[in-house]
């Protein structure tokens, strides 16, 4: 029998874990064309720009918080079903605002769907609060105003995704300086479509304890020394890493290297129907095409509950 292990993840965007049929469902009940977007059940998409017009697109197709409760709730059991005890979310306030919900309206429902998997199923969740990059510093600071007066016990991070090209970390710092001060934990998307220089600036000016994808740090050994003398753990994603071309293979992907470097490291699906994975997928492609042992595929485990976002007796309860 193949085995079957215990997993968690701190790296899914809510709106990238909307399954086609789901998100085909709802541009039919809200008369949306998605022939730009959507093609024989697929996501159209080509490149990391595309991609990211095509999220954006997707999370329109969400417009009430009992759509945000059934993503949720559907994305969650889904995951426990694969053995897994923990997940991040990672949500943007600024996706609920854009559809006219709003961003209370947006959490309120992302929350009862994380309550309500945990009932059936037992599962953990956290929502990390994201500001996109491509929107702009002043979207992403006021995503950290929001996520530091949001008052919700399931809020415990903040991360920026989105177009890492656009500007320097160094325009984005205050939003990090106001959710570090609200005693949010920090993660920010660096070294993924940037080089080293990405995570390098990341850990200068944000100072996180992860960094979500950082993979490219492998471009500079002066990083990855870096990461490792920190402690920074690494949100690696490799299913999307390839389906973005950020490397060619699972051959060449950095994962099995870091982590021979002493770089922690976790295994993450960012938007698994984006990319055609899941997080059951990345944990077959760590022990087959990248040939992790078991024992070191349940250290990323750990790692990823080490890394988490969450309060101590729950991390206890969970290791
Ligand atoms: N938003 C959703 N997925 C993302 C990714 N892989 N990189 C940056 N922003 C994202
Ligand atoms: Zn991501």
């Amino acid at each position: 029998m193949t085995r079957n292990p215990l997993k968690a993840e701190i790296h899914c965007h809510i709106e990238g874990a909307a399954p086609p049929a789901l998100a085909a469902a709802q541009a039919s009940r809200y008369g949306v064309d998605t022939s730009h977007i959507l093609r024989d059940g697929a996501y159209v998409w080509s490149d990391f720009s595309e991609f990211l017009v095509c999220y954006d697109a997707v999370a329109a197709l969400f417009k009430t918080a009992e759509d945000y409760a059934l993503l949720t709730e559907t994305y969650l059991n889904e995951l426990a079903a694969a053995n897994t005890i923990y997940s991040e979310i990672i949500v943007s306030p600024d996706h609920g605002d854009r559809i006219g919900l709003g961003a209370d309206a947006y959490l309120a429902g992302i929350s009862d769907g994380i309550r309500a998997a945990r009932e059936k199923t037992g599962i953990e969740a956290r929502i990390i609060v994201t500001g996109e990059r491509h929107f702009g510093p002043d979207r992403v600071i006021s995503a950290a105003e929001y996520a530091a007066r949001a008052g919700n016990p399931l809020v415990t991070g903040f991360n920026m995704a989105g177009e890492e090209r656009m500007g320097r970390v160094g325009d984005y710092a205050r939003a990090f300086d106001i959710a570090r001060d609200a005693g949010l934990g920090l993660t920010i998307h660096a070294g993924e479509v940037c080089g080293a220089f990405s995570v390098s600036d990341a850990l200068d000016l944000v100072r996180p304890s992860r960094i979500g994808h950082g993979v490219r740090a492998i471009e500079d050994p002066a990083v990855v020394e870096r990461l490792v003398e920190l402690g920074t753990v690494l949100e690696v994603c490799p299913g999307s890493n390839i389906a973005l071309k950020v490397f060619p293979d699972f051959e060449s992907h950095p994962l099995k290297v870091l982590r021979a470097a002493g770089v922690r490291v976790c295994l993450n699906s960012d938007d698994p129907p984006f990319f055609h994975t899941s997080l059951e997928r990345e944990y077959e492609i760590a022990s087959g095409e990248m040939r992790l042992s078991d024992d070191e595929i349940d250290a990323m485990t750990r790692t990823a509950l080490e890394a988490a976002f969450v309060d101590e007796e729950t991390r206890a309860r969970l290791l």
